[in-house]
């Protein structure tokens, strides 16, 4: 029987490796005989208002598709936007539909966190309660790694070696201006309120590097005058303190350490502030308090964009991923997330599943408290057994100049929306 369509779309934060699903998603389509592949711009939201691309006219050959692989951010452009409940808004749901009809798609990929499987889930929740035929399949991706179900996220590998690489410098650009002079670097690393990344900054740990003095995750309360306190107490035997933070990092009262800065009052349409300040409010803190030179460095969106430095684990699982999200789709199934199963430590190998994304969406997965140490201010050693294979790897750019080249729209990415 003839194949209908695919139309797939990125939500969310993007990581290093966001693309190598959408080039996993495409592959697997056109060699399982689907007719068109098609992008949503910008995700649903640019989808509601009929924005979207036939990908065969950006990937043409097998050279497009591998540096689609290295391309870091959404190259279909990203959203972070709340389906309504069908009940308050049964409009949008059927426009939605009516568009999926008109355009012929079988089956609806969204590459996307927890919040974006909340989009998949209303959309598969619809097509079963009005008897439509397409498929709905959530293709995880987030550098946040706080997805449940799953052993781990595609993208969260390469933002681990990126955060791993650069405290590793970090710490040596500090050495080096040791003699005589004591200075306080704070590094502020993403993930919200999981510590997934923050732990990761561990990995500068080894025989080249101390690694971090002090690392700081979200799933322990963070306690402003003891910190200020350990600090000073470290100052006291050594000149170079370097310590990792969460951006998610809260006190006892529950207030974000960012929020007693100004300046971080925004939210996103899943009201999550917009977190940022962490380790500047800190650097200036201990900076008042103890008087030495303070540094805040806050990774922000390098962290996710580094595809210099992906991980080959990574790149591939996200391709598997986008895979095995076409696959599930052929063999019938809907309103699942594709999970990432880890086979064997050493060799590294993993596998894919599915699972009701019911059970994935809205949901955060946590750093087990057991897997940080008893004063609350380090990874254990099970933590860095169970991140170091994903790091593993490297996927080289394609050098052009000096630089890395990426697969492009156009210069700026807006023109087929904005018409510029
Ligand atoms: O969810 C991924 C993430 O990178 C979080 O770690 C971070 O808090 C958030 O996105 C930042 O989002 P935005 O770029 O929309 O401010």
């Amino acid at each position: 029987m003839k194949k209908g369509n695919v139309l797939v779309g990125q939500s969310g934060g993007p990581t290093a490796v966001i693309n190598s699903s959408l080039a996993g998603v495409f592959k697997t389509a056109m060699d399982r005989g689907f007719h068109k592949v098609y992008g949503m711009r910008y995700g649903i939201q640019g989808f509601l208002d009929e924005q979207y691309v036939d990908l065969s006219d950006y990937i043409k050959n097998e050279l497009d598709l591998e540096l689609l692989k290295r391309t870091p951010s959404a190259f279909l452009g990203t959203c972070r936007f709340k389906l309504p409940a069908i009940h308050e808004d049964k409009e949008i749901y059927e426009r939605i539909f009516e568009l999926l009809q008109k355009m012929d798609i079988e089956v609806f990929v969204y590459i996307g966190g927890n919040d974006s499987m909340d989009t998949i889930k209303k959309l598969s929740d619809y097509a079963i309660l009005t008897g439509a035929t397409q498929r709905f399949i959530g293709c995880p991706k987030t550098i946040d790694n706080d997805l449940a179900l799953t052993d781990h996220t595609p993208g969260y590998g390469s933002a681990a070696k990126y955060i791993g690489t650069s405290t590793k410098e970090i710490i040596r650009d500090c050495l080096g201006f040791s003699y005589k002079k004591k200075n306080v670097t704070i590094i502020e690393v993403m993930g919200r309120n999981a510590g997934w990344l923050t732990g990761a900054t561990a990995l500068s740990k080894g025989e080249d590097c101390d690694g971090p003095d002090m690392i700081y995750l979200p799933e322990v309360v963070f306690d402003v005058e003891k910190f200020t306190n350990q600090v000073e107490r470290l100052l006291k035997k050594k000149d170079v303190v370097v310590v990792a933070v969460s951006e998610g990092i809260k006190n006892k009262e529950g207030t974000y350490i960012c929020q007693l800065t100004a300046g971080s009052d925004s939210t996103d349409a899943f009201g999550h502030i917009q977190m940022t300040g962490t380790a500047s409010y800190l650097a200036n803190y201990i900076h008042e308090k103890l008087g030495c030179k303070t540094r805040a460095v806050e990774f922000s969106t390098l962290q996710r964009a580094a595809s210099h430095l992906a991980s080959r684990i990574d790149v591939n699982e996200a391709f598997m991923v986008g895979g095995a999200a076409i696959k599930a789709a052929d063999e019938g199934t809907s309103g699942v997330m594709v999970v990432i199963d880890r086979l064997s430590d050493d060799p590294y190998q993993s596998s894919t599943g599915v699972y009701d994304v019911h059970r994935i969406a809205n949901g955060e997965k946590f750093v087990p408290r057991e897997w940080i140490n008893k004063e609350g201010n380090y990874v254990t050693n099970e933590f860095i057994s169970y991140v170091k294979p994903l790091i593993q790897g490297d996927y080289a750019p394609m050098l052009v100049d000096g630089l890395p080249r990426h697969l492009t729209m156009n210069a700026t990415g807006y023109k087929d929306v904005y018409g510029k």
